[in-house]
C-alpha cells in the first residue's frame, strides 16, 4: 500500500496555494545563488562601472561575441540589453559579485532555452585579474544546478573557441563532456573560428551527485 496521505498530503500549504514558475518567471526574476566566494544576483544599471571595469580588457572580449567596451556607455547599452530580457522573461545573464570586495567581477547565464527540448546554453566571462582561481568553475557549478533544479533542464550546452581552452578547462571540471568540435562554427571579430562543443545531461549531474 501506498501512503495514504497520497501527493496532496506530502505539499505544504504555501505549495498547494502557490502556482510553480514557469521559465519565462524564473528568467523575470533570477534566484539568488550563493558559492563560497561569490553571490550571483541578477544585474542592474548600478553596476555600469563594474562592467566597464572589466569589459573595457580585450583579452576578456578576444573569444566571446562582444566587442570590448570602448565607454561607460557601452556597458549601459549592454545592462539595458540585460534588463529588457529580464522584463521579457527570456534567457539572460546573472553578475558575479566577488563576496570579498562587493564588486560585481563577471557573467554567466544563459544564451538561450528550449522549452520543446528542455535545453539551454550557458556562456561567461570574469575579470582578467581573478582568473585561474577556480572562480568561473564555482559559478559554472552553481548555474548548473539552478538550470537542472529550478528550469528543470535535461541538457545543458557550452561552447569555447578551440584557441580557448581555459574555458573547455572550466566545462570538464563541472562535469560537461566533449562532443566534438564545430568547424569554422562562429563568425567572431572578422574572423570563422572553430568552437568545441560541451554538454552535461540531468543524468550526468545526478551521477555526478551520488554518494
Ligand atoms: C575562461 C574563463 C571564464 C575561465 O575562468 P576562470 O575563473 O579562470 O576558470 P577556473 O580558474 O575555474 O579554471 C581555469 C582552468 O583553465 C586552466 N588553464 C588556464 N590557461 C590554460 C591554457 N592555456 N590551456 C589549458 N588550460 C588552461 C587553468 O589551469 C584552470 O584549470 P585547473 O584548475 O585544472 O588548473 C576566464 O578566463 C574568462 O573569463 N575569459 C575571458 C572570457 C571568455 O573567454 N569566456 C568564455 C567564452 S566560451
Amino acid at each position: 500500500m501506498g501512503d495514504k496521505r497520497g501527493l496532496l498530503g506530502a505539499l505544504s500549504l504555501r505549495e498547494l496555494l502557490t502556482p510553480p514558475r514557469t521559465p519565462a518567471d524564473i528568467f523575470s526574476n533570477l534566484p539568488v545563488l550563493q558559492t563560497e566566494r561569490l553571490t550571483l544576483r541578477p544585474m542592474s544599471m548600478r553596476d555600469a562601472a563594474d562592467i566597464y571595469a572589466y569589459s573595457r580588457d580585450p583579452e576578456v572580449a578576444r573569444h566571446v561575441l562582444w566587442d570590448a567596451h570602448q565607454s561607460l556607455n557601452d556597458s549601459k547599452a549592454y545592462l539595458r540589453y540585460i534588463m529588457k530580457q529580464y522584463r521579457d522573461g527570456t534567457p539572460s545573464s546573472y553578475g558575479m559579485v566577488l563576496n570579498a570586495t562587493g564588486r560585481l567581477v563577471g557573467t554567466i547565464g544563459f544564451m538561450w532555452y528550449s522549452p520543446e527540448n528542455r535545453a539551454a546554453e550557458v556562456g561567461y566571462s570574469l575579470a582578467r585579474s581573478l582568473w585561474n582561481n577556480g572562480l568561473m568553475t564555482e559559478a559554472l557549478r552553481a548555474v548548473l544546478e539552478m538550470g537542472f533544479l529550478e528550469l528543470d533542464l535535461h541538457r545543458i550546452e557550452a561552447q569555447h573557441e578551440t584557441v580557448n581552452p581555459s574555458s573547455g578547462r572550466v566545462m570538464q571540471k563541472c562535469g560537461m563532456k566533449h562532443e566534438g568540435r564545430l568547424r569554422g562554427r562562429v563568425l567572431n571579430k572578422g574572423r570563422y573560428v572553430d568552437v568545441e562543443l560541451y554538454a552535461i545531461l540531468r543524468e550526468d549531474w545526478d551521477r555526478l551527485r551520488r554518494p
